[in-house]
């Protein structure tokens, strides 16, 4: 099979790297890809945002089979081009692809399916959200109704911070993303992040796992893109998955494809475990990034038939076998973010994968031949092993081996799993 994986992060090394190890994969581009994602495919430098570009290159290589990444791409409407064009893609058209781009799209399936969610509204104007706000008062969620880069949320602990969050949305902080808001009860309990593939009409679980938004030790300081993840969440005992299987994804699946915006690809379901079961936080339509990069260490089985088997209707035709281990990646990013960092700075030295742990490209590039950051998630550093807690010790080994100046990580990742390990 010929192969074009599009991305650039280090889910995407995660993917390349599983992709290469598949005796059905012929040849393998990656656009535009990374330094790490090169040792696996050769690198394309075409602009993501110009599909008839993408299906060009596609129809001059021949490509079988195309695999999207980002969520970017795919509310823009690439898988649909790509499809349109003859050429299977792995990833959700764009109007499925508003299980992600549009909270508001999001919290009106599952009032209509009766997935279990927080109470909310949808708001267009600052004034009547503020008065719903004092009406059901604090603690209460702000979320700006489109991809806001993971920023677009405020959990607000009181009256006054979530009117604040309403304004700031208005003002056009997040840009047209905050045009709209929806304000949504807050849920109290543990979250977790469960993966589960469709085509449409079958769905196959994968895994599970929990992440490290904020950029401190302790969970303290602003929000990133995630710091560091962990599979499998202990929260997510097989009787929460087959919960979240029966309550959420097949609801979901059903009620898509009734109206009539089938969903192909992969759901990436934050959930927030309360006392009631497993509530829906949110949607996204690609792997987690991080998270991408445990599964790919957990999943035992050739991941190249299964994505297809998703993009081409044949899910119910493949299985996905695991490792029992745990897998766990620590972030390594550019000192400053996720504020204002150096860029160009040189990575001296990344060192060897071994059997059990491997060092992930997300924000690197080679500058007249030398490694340096371009990003601010710039290494994911992912081991496994019997327990999170031996799986950390080899992530963090791993890690101390890197030689980069401007670097800095998390000392604490996977904290409260190691504490239930002990306990
Ligand atoms: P999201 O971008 O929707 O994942 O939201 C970012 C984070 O905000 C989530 O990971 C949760 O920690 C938190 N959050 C979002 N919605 C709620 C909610 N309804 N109740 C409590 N926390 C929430
Ligand atoms: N790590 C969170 C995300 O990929 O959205």
């Amino acid at each position: 099979m010929k192969v074009l994986l599009i991305g650039s992060g280090g889910r995407e090394h995660a993917l390349a790297w599983k992709i290469a190890q598949s005796p059905l994969l012929d040849e393998f581009y990656a656009a535009p890809g990374n330094p790490g994602i090169a040792d696996h495919a050769t690198l394309v430098a075409l602009n993501v945002e110009d599909h008839a570009a993408v299906i060009a290159f596609a129809k001059e290589k021949a490509i079988d089979f195309v695999v999207v990444g980002p969520e970017a791409p795919l509310v823009a409407g690439l898988a649909d081009d790509l499809r349109a064009a003859g050429i299977a893609t792995f990833g959700p058209s764009k109007a499925a692809a508003q299980l992600e781009g549009s909270k508001g799209f999001t919290k009106d399936l599952c009032a209509r399916y009766d997935i279990p969610t927080g109470a909310y509204q949808r708001f267009k104007a600052a004034e009547p959200a503020r008065d719903y706000v004092r009406a059901q008062g604090a603690p209460i969620v702000i979320k700006a109704d489109g991809l806001a880069a993971g920023k677009g949320v405020t959990v607000a602990m009181t009256e006054a911070e979530a009117l604040a969050a309403i304004d700031e949305c208005f003002d056009g902080a997040f840009g047209t993303a905050g045009a709209e808001v929806v304000v949504e009860a807050f849920l109290d309990g543990e979250e977790a992040s469960f993966f589960c593939l469709s085509d449409g009409k079958t769905a196959l679980a994968l895994a599970t796992a929990q992440d490290h938004k904020r950029v401190g030790d302790g969970d303290t300081g602003p929000n990133t893109g995630g710091m560091g993840a962990y599979s499998p969440a202990p929260v997510m005992t097989p009787a929460m998955v087959e919960r979240t299987m029966k309550e959420i994804i097949e609801p979901t699946i059903a009620g898509m494809a009734k109206d009539g915006n089938p969903f192909s690809g992969v759901f990436f379901a934050g959930l927030m475990i309360t006392a009631k079961g497993p509530e829906l936080i949110e949607y996204n339509v690609r792997f987690g990034d991080p998270e991408c990069q445990v599964l790919m260490m957990r999943l035992k089985s050739d991941l190249l038939p299964i994505l297809y088997a998703t993009a081409t209707g044949t899910l119910d035709k493949v299985e996905a076998e695991w490792r029992d281990d745990a897998a766990l990646t620590v972030v390594l990013a550019s000192k400053g973010y996720p504020g204002a960092y150096d860029k160009n700075t040189p990575i001296a030295h990344i060192p060897e994968a071994s059997e059990k742990a491997k060092v992930f490209h997300a924000g690197t590039a080679l500058k007249d031949g030398e490694l340096v950051a371009t990003g601010g998630r710039v290494l994911n550093v992912t081991a496994f092993g019997k327990t999170v807690t031996e799986a950390q010790a080899r992530a963090y080994a791993l890690a101390d081996k890197v030689e980069w100046e401007n670097g800095f990580c998390r000392r604490d990742i996977g904290w409260q799993a190691v504490v239930r390990e002990k306990a």
